[in-house]
């Protein structure tokens, strides 16, 4: 079994911790904040309990507040602290002196280039992005990001044991901005944004839309896979026309600029591209996350 050490036991830390943990390897997770340290065992051992696995892997759990305790004998670090890239670049220059040369050093990032956070690092081989979907104990994917500097040679081994520990491990083999999911995602929301903006449809409209019509059929085939399936003929035929059409906005569009400088930031705020109650925004937490829990017992259960 690997050693792995997580740093960051917030949110996606104590969610890759359990992942690992479950698949029995070692994990010494790290935090300064002693709070945050001292509650992760549990809110760990409730990932174990919502996804009805047995908690035994917890044994392998040790916590620490200084990474120098978790990082010395680890396979494999990842780092999820904060989205600050000073900070991202601190924490791997003290990972570079702490660990030896076979130590890979990941970095869980959501969008800070794997290249910007290694850019002062001598040895940048070794670093590497694994990009957990939230919340990572629910969703299979995991991008891993081969920065510029990254050695080729340790890609391979990353990608085998993370699907080793059951997640769907995809190599993203350049280092580009919202690496593949967030680019893919965020190009639909720009033109759902545009639909609204233009008045072609309310923002609820938009999101029925994807939901009961191509969403139904997008966790079981692909964007390509579908193009596959009607021929690329109609796939070419439909660009031809539809393209010079879509929006191609290449900064944030006014309805959204528009909302955040009003304060409707969306469920919290009561209003966002919708107006929200308090029952209807906890109804839709509920249905998501009663999905993630459903679709994940049932791929445990495979
Ligand atoms: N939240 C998401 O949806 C999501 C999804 C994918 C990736 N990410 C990325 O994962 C990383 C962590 O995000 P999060 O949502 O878990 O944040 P979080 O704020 O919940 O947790 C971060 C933790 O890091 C700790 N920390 C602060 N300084 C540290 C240091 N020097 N060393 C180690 N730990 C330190 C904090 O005490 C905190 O507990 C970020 O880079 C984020 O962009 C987040």
């Amino acid at each position: 079994m690997k050693r792995i050490a997580v740093l960051g036991a917030g949110l996606m830390g104590h969610g890759i911790a359990q992942v690992f943990l479950a698949a029995g390897h070692p994990v010494a997770l790290q935090d300064p904040d002693p709070d945050t340290l001292a509650s992760a065992p549990e809110r760990i051992r409730s990932i174990f309990n919502l996804l009805e696995l047995d908690a035994a892997g917890l044994d392998g759990l040790e916590l620490t507040g200084e990474p120098e305790g978790a990082v010395g004998d680890a396979d494999l670090v990842i780092e999820a602290a904060p989205e600050k890239l000073e900070l991202k670049r601190r924490i791997f220059a003290d990972l570079v002196s702490m660990t030896g040369d076979r130590t890979i050093l990941a970095s869980n990032t959501s969008g800070l280039p794997i290249g910007e956070i290694a850019r002062e690092l001598g040895d940048a081989g070794r670093v590497i992005g694994t990009h957990f979907w939230n919340p990572p104990h629910l969703v299979p994917l995991v991008e891993v990001i081969q920065g510029d500097r990254t050695d080729p040679a340790i890609v391979e081994p990353v990608i085998d044991l993370l699907r080793s520990v059951g997640k769907t491990a995809v190599h993203v083999k350049k280092d580009v901005p919202g690496f593949i999911g967030n680019r893919l995602q965020h190009a639909l929301k720009r033109e759902a944004i545009a639909l609204v903006e233009n008045g072609i449809c309310d923002a609820e409209t938009a999101d029925l839309v994807v939901k009961e019509g191509f969403g139904m059929r997008l966790a079981v085939m692909g964007p390509l896979e579908n193009s596959d399936l009607v021929g690329l003929n109609l796939t070419l035929d439909i660009h031809r026309t539809l393209l010079a059409d879509l929006d191609r906005s290449t900064g944030p569009q006014k309805l959204l600029t528009d909302k955040v400088a009003a304060g409707e930031l969306g469920m919290n705020a009561g209003k966002g591209f919708r107006e929200w109650t308090p029952e209807e925004a906890a109804e839709a937490r509920r249905r998501f996350n009663e999905h993630l829990v459903k679709q994940a017992r049932a791929r445990l259960k495979d």
